[in-house]
């Protein structure tokens, strides 16, 4: 007879109880199947939303996910591996110039990585605007491109960690996304399931994110970190502000290309920063680097020398892109027929970029999607973007928006022009880094 009642579990949580692990492992079993009503588990994740998890219920609700498709095992492949998360943002291609540049620094990165939905984007569409690219290689490819190059980014497959696709559709409609254990299992049953052994977290923060506020974004590290360590992944986490735009680009060609500046040694102060903040503790998690410091330098030094140049041009080749992009971006990448520059209105010193707003003109202008199965146009986005605290003359560029049509740039100007503040008085830059780390 069957003894599981999946109410009496429901109840529990309602009334703040504790749920057995076996209780959540059974609940997230059935879902997964089909055997447990979709109206069930939206009353439990509602549960959840209002009454949250002790960490080891989000620990236990996460290995419960994860095991609800296949793992993968990097064991074999002769070096050590690590990935990053993050939790999103505008501008955000860090993704892009970290993974080769941890490969060469000998750590393999095996990332899987989503598409860009609203107003940020995703790694995966501005990867594809490198002609060529093929993000959705079989898992047998995945692991042969990890091997012998170093690092691979494909898009998700559909036997990883299912159930938190079935779960994530219903919380997207019954208002359970903004909830901290909800979203730690969802994050991490895919990266536990992707199977790095150390993982690092990026958790934006500001109005341009996913986490509005500081002390959400300080708990949703908080409980990243410590959930993914009690799975017994190395793991750390960064808080990020996400008021402005990363980098000066936002838009996939336009952030392939900022990636390449990056990846050869130059690129934006911001960008570039958090780029090696994030590399550094993937090298000292995984013991290849005895400490930040010396982390710092062995990335330094491969940014330098080209190394990282060349993985990435190694790995654009193993997923059939050219790779010529990483010597000449401008004769590879497509670009957009009509770029326009937004003036700044009078002097002064910028004192705001609103990302949000820069988020939506770029989806306005064709570089994001109003749903899942919309195409997106790679050329178009907006490039020179300046930054918090900056100079600007009366009718110099604030940004340059980069449009397939004169009717698109129109549709997207009146955000964009809204999009800056410019003050008479000096303004100090943003900070970036919010909390440096979490550590144990
Ligand atoms: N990203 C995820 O993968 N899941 C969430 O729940 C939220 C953000």
């Amino acid at each position: 007879m069957d003894s599981f009642v999946p109410q009496w579990i429901i109840e529990r949580k309602r009334d703040g109880q504790a749920v057995a692990e076996a209780d959540l492992r059974e609940l997230v079993a059935r879902f997964t199947d089909g055997r447990l009503p979709e109206y069930q588990m939206a009353a439990f994740a509602m549960a959840v939303f209002f009454r949250g998890m002790t960490s080891a219920e989000t620990l236990a609700l996460t290995d419960a996910m994860r095991f609800s498709g296949d793992s993968l095992d990097w064991g074999g492949i002769g070096a050590p591996t690590a990935d990053k998360h993050s939790t999103g943002g505008i501008g955000d291609k860090v993704s892009i110039p970290l993974a080769p540049l941890v490969a060469a620094c000998g750590v393999a990165v095996p990332m899987i990585s989503g598409r860009g939905l609203g107003i940020t984007g995703g790694t995966l569409d501005k990867l594809e605007s490198i002609p060529g690219y093929d993000a959705a290689l079989s898992v047998e490819r995945f692991r042969s491109i990890v091997s012998t190059v170093g690092c691979s980014i494909i898009g998700q497959t559909e036997r990883l960690a299912p159930a938190d696709r079935k779960l994530y559709a219903l919380r997207d409609v019954t208002g359970t996304v903004p909830s901290i254990p909800l979203i730690t299992a969802s994050i991490l049953s895919k990266k536990l399931a992707e199977g790095a052994g150390a993982l690092v977290f990026d958790v934006k923060c500001g109005a341009g994110a996913f986490m509005k506020t500081r002390e959400d974004a300080l708990a949703l590290a908080q409980s990243l970190v410590s959930v993914a360590r009690g799975a017994g992944r190395g793991a750390e986490a960064l808080v990020t502000a996400m008021d402005e735009p990363l980098g000066r680009t936002a838009g996939n060609a336009l952030e392939i290309a900022e990636s390449v500046e990056i990846l050869r040694g130059g690129g934006p102060k911001d960008a570039r920063a958090l780029t090696l903040r994030l590399a550094a503790p993937m090298l000292t998690l995984t013991g290849v680097a005895v400490d930040e410091n010396a982390a710092m330098r062995m990335l330094e030094e491969k940014l330098s020398s080209g190394a990282a140049a060349q993985k990435f041009a190694e790995m654009v080749a193993a997923h059939g892109g050219n790779a010529a992009v990483i010597d000449a971006p401008e004769s590879v990448l497509p670009r957009a027929p009509v770029r326009r520059p937004v003036e700044a209105p009078r002097a002064g010193f910028v004192s705001a970029v609103d990302a949000d707003a820069i988020g939506r003109a770029v989806l306005l202008l064709g570089g994001g999607r109003r749903s899942v199965s919309d195409a997106i146009d790679p050329a178009v986005g907006v490039s020179d973007i300046r930054k918090t605290g900056e100079h600007v003359s009366a009718g110099e560029p604030l940004l340059v928006v980069h449009a397939r049509s004169e009717a698109a740039l129109g549709e997207a100007m009146p955000l964009l022009k809204g999009a800056f503040s410019v003050s008479e008085e000096p303004v100090p830059a943003r900070p970036l880094f919010i909390q440096p780390e979490f550590g144990p």
